[in-house]
């Protein structure tokens, strides 16, 4: 028999005799090193304990005075678990509805062999808030590309007539729509891809934010272009926002052409960037869009691909689907995961801040301009980018972010991201800009 004894809650919690509120940041990395996979290189010496408000961590440090043990601190989160908790830590609406729904409503888990009622609540919810025909509801993020890829395909052939086998999905050059076999099959990062092959054939990569080479594309193999499939603005390549036209002249490809626009908003999603949903910024409307990471309100799981009638329509029983997929209590903590963002016009919250925050990078790089490139960004999805330079490095950035109390990740070499929950307050965006001034000047 397998020797696990399990006990205890928090702190208390213990496996097999350790408790892990005896571990120290070192104890945990020991067991992570050599019981998980190696797949992360996290932020050294810190492990979040809990959170204290909608944008605090409270994480534990070694102790200067025994390694064995730790202190606690404050970490301002400037990353929100790259924009799944949009709508704050521990949001108390969603955390009331999930309570509610677990203790009076009771229904977990049913799968999608049998009709549960929350799912008509979910669907109405999304369908209303996309602006979009149909809804297929998914779990982790990278599920969403991957069905607009199916979708692509199967449209493609259904609906373009396509010779079976021949279709073509176009993504764009520094694209990240994940880790699986086809997102990485799209992917130009050789990290991601190394090791990995064979990897999906009937892709094409075309240069981001570049109308002439899409536009050549088309005109070489349109006919079985089945959809172009991107980020409406690169989110893990450091933030690259596109020009203000791109995406209404790469509409106008589309449709001359008969191809599908299919938007990845898992991250630029749920009002980070200042609308609802990014392709909003731009005046356009994609045929298919897929959502994830703030669709579960910051507490759980949730993607899904919102599209039109007659491309999500091409989908038959057994040719696609998930147990977790619109769950009973995954439709409700997305319904009030739309609802905080309604009610509380969280996009208006992206605006603001994320201007208060743009005007302090501007300063920093006015005050630094031999350190800071670029700031890019829009509403809380920002990025400031440093010169291409040894001592200019992203990483050092993070860690010397974090002796600071502060939370954020470099996206590259050069590129620091911030982008904290949209219910960060006034004095808090302050906080974090003055930590990275300081930053900054240290270099
Ligand atoms: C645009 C985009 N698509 C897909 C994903 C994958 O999401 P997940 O990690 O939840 O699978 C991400 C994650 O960062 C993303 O930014």
């Amino acid at each position: 028999m397998a020797n696990v004894n399990i006990s205890g809650y928090g702190d208390d919690l213990t496996v097999n005799g350790t408790r892990i509120g005896d571990l120290s940041p070192q104890g945990h990395e020991d067991i992570e090193k050599k019981m998980g996979g190696r797949n992360y290189s996290p932020l050294e010496n810190v492990v979040v304990s809990h959170v204290q408000d909608s944008s605090t961590l409270i994480c534990r440090k070694p102790d200067p005075n025994d390694v064995n043990a730790y202190i606690e601190e404050e970490l301002m989160d400037g990353l929100c678990c790259y924009s799944a908790v949009n709508q704050g830590q521990l949001n108390q609406t969603i955390v009331d509805a999930i309570v509610t729904h677990l203790t009076k409503e009771k229904l977990p888990t049913v799968p999608r062999s049998i009709r549960h009622k929350y799912m008509s609540a979910f669907l109405m919810a999304a369908t209303a808030v996309t602006e979009m025909d149909r809804i297929v509801p998914k779990v982790a993020g990278v599920e969403a590309p991957e069905l607009m890829f199916k979708l692509s395909r199967r449209w493609g052939y259904k609906v373009k007539g396509i010779p079976e086998n021949e279709a073509i999905v176009v993504a764009a050059k520094g694209n990240f729509h994940g880790r699986s076999i086809t997102a990485v099959s799209m992917s130009d990062d050789s990290v991601a891809r190394e090791g990995f092959g064979p990897f999906l054939s009937g892709i094409e990569l075309v240069p981001f934010n570049d109308i002439e080479a899409l536009e050549t594309l088309f005109k070489a193999k349109g006919e079985r272009i089945a959809s172009y499939l991107a980020e409406p603005i690169q989110g893990e390549a450091g933030v690259i926002v596109p020009d203000n036209d791109y995406w209404t002249k790469v509409r106008a490809l589309c449709d001359d052409h008969n191809i599908l626009l299919a938007m990845d908003e898992v991250q630029t999603g749920f009002a980070r960037t200042g609308a609802n949903f990014a392709h909003q910024l731009f005046g356009v409307k994609p045929d298919l869009m897929g959502c994830g990471k703030a669709a579960g309100g910051g507490v759980l799981p949730v993607s899904f691909v919102a599209g039109r009638d007659d491309v999500i329509d091409i989908l038959t029983p057994g040719s696609e689907g998930s147990t977790f997929g619109g769950y009973p209590l995954a439709s409700v903590a997305s319904v009030y995961a739309i609802k905080v963002m309604i009610d509380d016009n969280l996009a208006e919250c992206a605006r603001t801040r994320g201007a208060q925050l743009m005007n302090h990078f501007d300063d920093i790089k006015a005050e630094f301009p031999d350190k800071i490139k670029e700031n890019r960004g829009r509403g809380l999805l920002t990025a400031f980018e440093m010169h291409d330079s040894p001592h200019l490095d992203g990483h050092t950035v993070s860690v010397e972010l974090l002796n600071r109390g502060v939370y954020a990740k470099e996206t590259h070499h050069s590129t620091v991201r911030v982008a904290p929950a949209l219910t960060i307050q006034a004095w808090q965006i302050d906080n974090i800009a003055e930590a990275i001034r300081d930053v900054v000047k240290s270099l």
